[in-house]
């Protein structure tokens, strides 16, 4: 593929999506009829009268299937619960064992740290609600804010994000005016409150799933573009109902609580009375919109009673469905539902993806993924708030009305054998997601989800400290307190683990300072802590104080291409020993150190090393230094304790030194980012002479360093300085690096990055966290 992860925002989310009806094989494990199942058995509106009976037997394979999915390396799977399933008549009796399959199915996601992105109605209606009306009775919204808060009150505790209804137009005005989707029907009536009701019933789920306290809620819905098929006015206007009965009813109904009025023309006369009255409810809040886009339609004119108009065939290249592939009109649809329904909420791709024929070498499905994913770049580019991207669909399926013959999946399945193959498209979409780290954004509702097991770990500085909740191995929320003493430490730890509501298994807490016995110095938070009054604080049974040198060196254990800034050599870290200086202002020497299978660290004070000019025109400095800060100095030499100048504390020594050989009066001194702002300023000649000496010794001593330990898995300069400064280290530190008189080749053949992580400490913490409890399971 042409495109990365590593291409996107960091917390870009990737997934892949199913549906109920169309994998589970719905003749299994006590569902209900639905009016799927009858409509197949209907002549003529399936391919070959087929059905779900089967379908991929998801039902009891999914574990295998979301191994497929962590496989591939998703960070969300969007599935879908079926109605019928847990509830068989609609209402009334549950089906327990549909619940059980549910709850076992959200851990199972849970367990391989993936999302799980539900959406409660993918358009098996049970029968016995088909019999009293299904969507053109009104008491379907009552129905199903009854079903929602059953099956929520079941799994939604460990939802990432909920959806009521997956793509109002199919439910309503595919299936009850074009009679293509069950229950068939060809009525404009029947349509029309059809897409009042599908929309009513959205919104009392919304709030039926707010007051179960879940978050991250929104909306599925489906949107074809319409171009009028030649330059006449008719076909304009044609195009245009097209638009307003596809697209612009359902967002204008969520999003701005009104229905477009070229739609009302031919539908306002069969909306059941006083449909203007439940905008408050259609309108409810959602948190998210979610787009799904396969392609466009020409739209020309028709001599037939409203909407008057009909399809004609494109031009375009097509799919195995015959849909005209069109990335543009993806981009020209987020642009537009930012700005006329959105504004600045977040819109996920919540299905995206093609049938083809080719059942193992499925180039064709690359190249229409890669370019939809440029068209995402592309709004993205323009601001348009994309938080996600979810291919359709996982496994070739039951594709409706066309059976088993149209292959949308990723993973090829022998609809004799049910043997899953995954093609050509799976292993490049593995690939490039893998390239880029995954992303660690606050779960939605973390807490229903970390119960069982979680992770505290902490990166204490001299006045804040950071709380980070991880469970499966990632970031799932971030607090931040002020330090204060111990007890106030102690506490804050003590609160959060009172608020999950159980122990964490492990605590790793980062600082600066020294650790002995199992107690950190904290140097700049002027305390110490152990790892024993962590175990009291928290009850958990594992509990670790490192130095955040040590912190710093984890922080690049699972470093990818998306979390650094190459200065020089390959654009992915590769693996293997990686040297790190930081973090913070200071000259800390990190190392992580792979050798038998293990990560190590060495963690080091590199500011213990000497420091002496490397040009002529620095003597003068150094001396005026040792006048500043004698004891500083080895012996009687010129060579000075690195940290003296390259450390944020030392960078106003350095600043003095300079005034004093220049022949100026020592002044008080400044502060080290007052000291750089001048310099990069240009407004300060002092400032200017102090920056660059940081700048040239810092790289000098780093080159040094690395080519003593020659690290193949790179070098890295990590730390809030050198994130904040990057100016500071372009060509100059480079030079100064590579500069190394026989060894100057050697220097320029390794690979230098600044770190880009803003939360290094925490994320260092976390890797040494998930590496311990490997290498010393319970
Ligand atoms: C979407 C449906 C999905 C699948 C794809 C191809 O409209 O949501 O179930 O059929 O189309």
């Amino acid at each position: 593929m042409k495109h990365a992860r590593a291409d996107f925002p960091k917390d870009f989310l990737f997934g892949v999506a199913t549906s109920a009806y169309q994998i589970e094989g719905h003749a299994q494990g006590g569902a209900g009829r639905t009016h799927w199942d009858t409509f197949a058995a209907s002549p003529g509106n399936v391919v070959r009268g087929e059905n779900g009976d089967v379908a991929c037997d998801h039902l009891n394979r999914f574990e295998q299937d979301f191994d497929l999915v962590r496989e591939a390396g998703f960070d969300c799977y969007r599935f879908s619960t079926s109605w019928a399933r847990v509830l068989p008549d609609g209402r009334g009796q549950v089906n327990q064992a549909g619940l059980d399959y549910y709850d076992r199915l959200a851990d199972a996601l849970l367990e391989r740290g993936i999302r799980p992105c539900v959406t409660l109605y993918h358009w098996e209606l049970p029968s016995a609600l088909a019999d009293q009306g299904g969507w053109c009775n009104r008491d379907i919204a009552d129905w199903f804010a009854d079903y929602t808060q059953v099956i929520m009150g079941r799994i939604g505790d460990r939802m990432f994000s909920a959806a009521p209804i997956n793509e109002p137009w199919c439910v309503s005005w595919l299936s009850h005016f074009e009679g293509h989707h069950a229950p068939g029907l060809r009525d404009i009536r029947a349509a029309a409150r059809a897409m009042h009701h599908v929309l009513l019933a959205h919104g009392r789920a919304i709030q039926a799933m707010r007051s179960l306290g879940m978050g991250n809620l929104g909306a599925v819905f489906n949107l074809e573009w319409s171009e009028p098929a030649d330059d006449s006015a008719e076909a304009r206007l044609a195009a245009d109902r097209y638009d307003a009965i596809y697209n612009r009813f359902f967002l204008g109904g969520v999003f701005n609580k009104e229905y477009p009025q070229t739609a009302l023309e031919g539908l306002e006369p069969h909306l059941p009375k006083g449909w203007q009255n439940d905008f408050e409810t259609i309108g409810t809040r959602v948190d998210w919109c979610g787009l799904n886009y396969y392609t466009r339609k020409l739209i020309a004119p028709a001599d037939a009673a409203w909407p008057s108009l009909q399809e004609v065939p494109g031009p375009l290249p097509k799919t195995q469905m015959g849909w005209e592939i069109d990335p543009s009109a993806l981009t020209r649809f987020l642009v537009r539902t930012r700005k006329d329904y959105t504004g600045t909420l977040p819109i996920y791709i919540t299905e995206n993806g093609m049938a083809s024929e080719e059942r193992v070498q499925d180039d064709d499905r690359i190249d229409y993924l890669d370019k939809h994913l440029a068209a995402v770049l592309d709004v993205l580019a323009q601001g348009v708030p994309v938080n996600g991207y979810f291919v359709w669909s996982l496994l070739d399926n039951y594709e409706w009305a066309f059976g088993y013959e149209k292959r949308f999946g990723l993973v090829d399945v022998d609809f004799e054998t049910l043997v899953r193959t995954p093609k050509a498209s799976f292993m490049a979409l593995k690939s490039a997601l893998s390239e880029g780290q995954s992303v660690s954004q606050p779960l939605a509702q973390p807490f229903g989800a970390v119960h069982e097991h979680w992770n505290l770990v902490a990166d204490i500085g001299g006045t804040n400290t950071r709380l980070g909740v991880v469970t499966n191995g990632e970031l799932a929320d971030l607090r931040k307190h002020p330090t204060g003493t111990l007890e106030n430490l102690l506490e804050a730890l003590h609160d959060l683990r009172d608020e999950i509501g159980t122990n964490p298994q492990a605590v790793v807490a980062a600082g600066a300072g020294p650790v002995r016995d199992g107690t950190i110095q904290l140097t700049n938070a002027n305390l110490d802590l152990s790892e024993t009054e962590l175990a009291n604080a928290t009850g958990a049974q594992r509990t670790f104080v490192i130095n955040d040198f040590t912190a710093a060196a984890w922080s690049v254990a699972e470093v990818t291409r998306s979390d650094v800034a190459v200065l020089q050599g390959q654009v992915t870290p590769p693996a293997g020993t990686r040297l790190v200086v930081g973090p913070g202002t200071g000259l800390g020497v990190g190392a992580l150190l792979y050798s038998e299978g293990r990560y190590h660290t060495v963690s080091g004070e590199g500011g213990h090393v000497g420091l002496y000019p490397r040009h002529r025109d620095e003597v003068d400095i150094f001396e005026a230094a040792r006048r500043i800060a004698p004891g500083c100095f080895f012996g009687d030499s010129l060579a000075l304790e690195a940290e003296m100048f390259l450390s944020g504390t030392g960078l106003p020594i350095l600043y003095q030194a300079v005034e004093l050989a220049a022949g100026q009066a020592r002044t008080q001194a400044r502060s080290a980012k007052d000291i750089l702002n001048d310099a990069r300023n240009g407004t300060d000649l002092v400032a200017e002479k102090a920056a660059q000496i940081f700048t040239t010794h810092l790289g000098a001593l780093m080159g040094d360093l690395a080519v003593t330990l020659m690290p193949e898995g790179g070098v890295f300069l990590v730390g809030g300085v050198a994130e904040k400064n990057r100016w500071l280290f372009s060509d100059n530190f480079k030079d100064a690096f590579n500069g190394g008189g026989r060894f100057s080749d050697l220097r320029r053949s390794l690979n230098l990055y600044v770190s880009e992580q803003a939360e290094f400490g925490i994320i260092g913490a976390n890797n040494f966290c998930k590496n311990a409890l490997r290498q010393q399971p319970d």
